[in-house]
């Protein structure tokens, strides 16, 4: 088990993947929380921060109980941390040092740099430079910009780097984790998806013996690769619900539905579709929608739980970025949906014991557990998709007419995408369908007729996402299909910005 302390960097979770991609389990924890059993660890990795070291209000955790006893890691701010409160010196740099750069000195014979060599080429983000070196050290890489790019204390295995080897513009950034952790660290590379499964699995039995889950399933990976984790502990004992709330994609709840069943799992499927049309009747505001679906499903859910006899435990699909304590204060919209409400109003199946066996898991983890169970390719490779579905994709009120135009438009764009070999390469698609109308024509009339969007996004986790650049063959078909085929829409439009400062969603 490998350490992360969290100064705040935007890019600590990425350190995280990074040494989970080499088979090394790792755990997030903010550096004004250190833990108090740290004999858990074998290494310790300092993230980098939005603080400078030389602000009065600079992060500074007494790390007596690591620095020295343990392989230590100091990335960016972990770099200049180590440098300014050991004798070293830290400035302001004149030029901002951010983007890619190439080594242009690596110490030879150094394990650290084993299999770099240099020319590679590594990621600066960094406003603050280490002019000076603390004593005792040993310099070990620069590039041209920065002297100090890497160094070591001699006497102890704690090492420092200025740039950032987690992100993948640092093109021996693995490398340079894998020398660290396992050549210096010694750490174990045992982290499988197939020794995850077989832990988990052993862990839920355990956990939950004779009794009843419920589980609410989504079509989504998350909670499908849950679902299947517990059929595998608890087989007959896990009972899931899948809620049709009218605002999915066209077909899906039967098609899923179908390949729930296909994977032995135990699914009713509830069609509450109207009961949701009806409370977003003439709500046109997007939080109020989001606000009337969550209550909906709140109530269909509660109402399907109690068909469950004595059911002990409620199974969700949350994943590790939605546990991580972050450092900032902001709480982020992770916060589970429990805190809408006070204890004595919870709907019933909420009093249930919560278990949730992917939340040491980060997405793409997810993905290769789900592919390891031998869980279907398309099904783990679904983009993502809003719990509200098509409802925030529908600018303005939402009326069941409005809901089949947008399933029609969607279909053809995310078929489209597949067959032109295209889905993968997409992180999420989809139709938005605007609230103007706009003029045309069709043969010898004018028509008078809706417009729509189509989107599509590159991104790896929807924090930052950029437009893709789809083929202009694509969208000339895709707009022909969709004005011919689709009653009701004269015009189409592809959304052409980034993440930020747009979103994914329109709403
Ligand atoms: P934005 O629009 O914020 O979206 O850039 C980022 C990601 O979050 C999804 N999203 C939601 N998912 N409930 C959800 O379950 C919501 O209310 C919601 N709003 C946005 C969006 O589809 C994208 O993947």
């Amino acid at each position: 088990n490998v350490l992360i302390l969290d100064f705040g960097s935007q890019y600590t979770q990425l350190i995280a993947r990074r040494v989970r991609e080499l088979n090394i389990f790792c755990e997030i924890k903010p550096y004004n929380h250190l833990p108090e059993d740290l004999s858990i660890y074998k290494a310790v990795i300092l993230s980098g921060s939005p603080f400078s070291v030389r602000a009065e209000d600079a992060p500074h955790p007494d790390l007596s109980q690591i620095r020295g006893k343990k392989p230590l890691l100091g990335v960016c701010y972990g770099a200049q941390y180590l440098a300014h409160f050991n004798g070293g010196s830290v400035e302001g740099s004149n030029t901002r040092e951010y983007g890619r750069a190439n080594l242009s000195y690596v110490k030879e014979n150094e394990p650290f740099f084993d299999k770099i060599s240099k020319g590679s080429q590594v990621w600066m983000s960094h406003a603050d430079t280490i002019k000076q070196l603390p004593e005792n050290t040993t310099r070990l890489a620069s590039t041209h910009d920065v002297e100090n790019a890497a160094y070591k204390f001699e006497g102890e295995e704690t090492y420092a780097i200025q740039f950032h080897p987690e992100v993948y513009h640092s093109t021996d950034g693995k490398q340079l984790l894998e020398n660290f952790l396992v050549h210096i660290a010694g750490v174990a590379q045992t982290w499988t998806p197939d020794a995850f499964v077989e832990t988990t699995v052993k862990e839920l039995k355990r956990k939950i013996g004779q009794d009843k889950v419920i589980l609410g399933l989504s079509g989504g990976v998350d909670s499908t690769v849950a679902a299947i984790l517990l059929h595998k502990a608890i087989g007959k004992h896990l009972h899931c619900i899948f809620v049709n709330n009218g605002l999915l994609r066209k077909n899906e709840f039967e098609d899923v539905l179908h390949q729930y069943k296909d994977m032995g799992l135990n699914v009713k499927g509830v069609d509450a579709s109207a009961r949701f049309l009806d409370a977003l009747a003439g709500v046109s505001d997007p939080e109020k929608k989001r606000k009337a679906i969550g209550n909906a499903f709140i109530e269909v859910f509660d109402g399907e739980s109690h068909l469950v006899e004595d059911a002990k435990w409620l199974a969700q699909g949350t994943i590790y970025p939605d546990v991580i304590e972050s450092v900032s204060a902001t709480g982020g919209p992770s916060a589970t949906i429990k805190s809408h409400h006070n204890v004595g109003g919870l709907p019933d199946f909420m009093k249930l014991n919560v278990v949730e066996p992917l939340r040491m898991l980060f997405k793409d983890e997810v993905r290769r557990v789900g592919a390891s169970m031998g869980v279907d390719k398309t099904l783990l490779g679904r983009h993502p998709f809003p719990g509200p579905g098509l409802a925030i994709r529908i600018l303005g009120d939402i009326t069941p007419e409005k809901v089949a135009i947008l399933q029609e438009v969607d279909a053809i764009f995310i078929n489209g995408l597949k067959e032109w070999g295209l889905y993968d390469k997409v992180w999420q698609a989809g139709a938005i369908l605007l609230p103007v109308n706009s003029v045309g024509v069709m043969g010898d009339e004018r028509t008078y007729e809706k417009c729509v969007a189509l989107r599509a996004v590159e991104s790896t986790d929807g924090m930052t996402a950029d437009w893709v650049n789809l083929p202009y063959e694509f969208l000339q078909k895709t707009s022909n299909d969709i004005i011919n085929k689709v009653r009701g829409v004269n015009r189409v439009v592809y959304d052409i910005s980034s993440k930020p400062p747009a979103t994914i969603e329109w709403e």
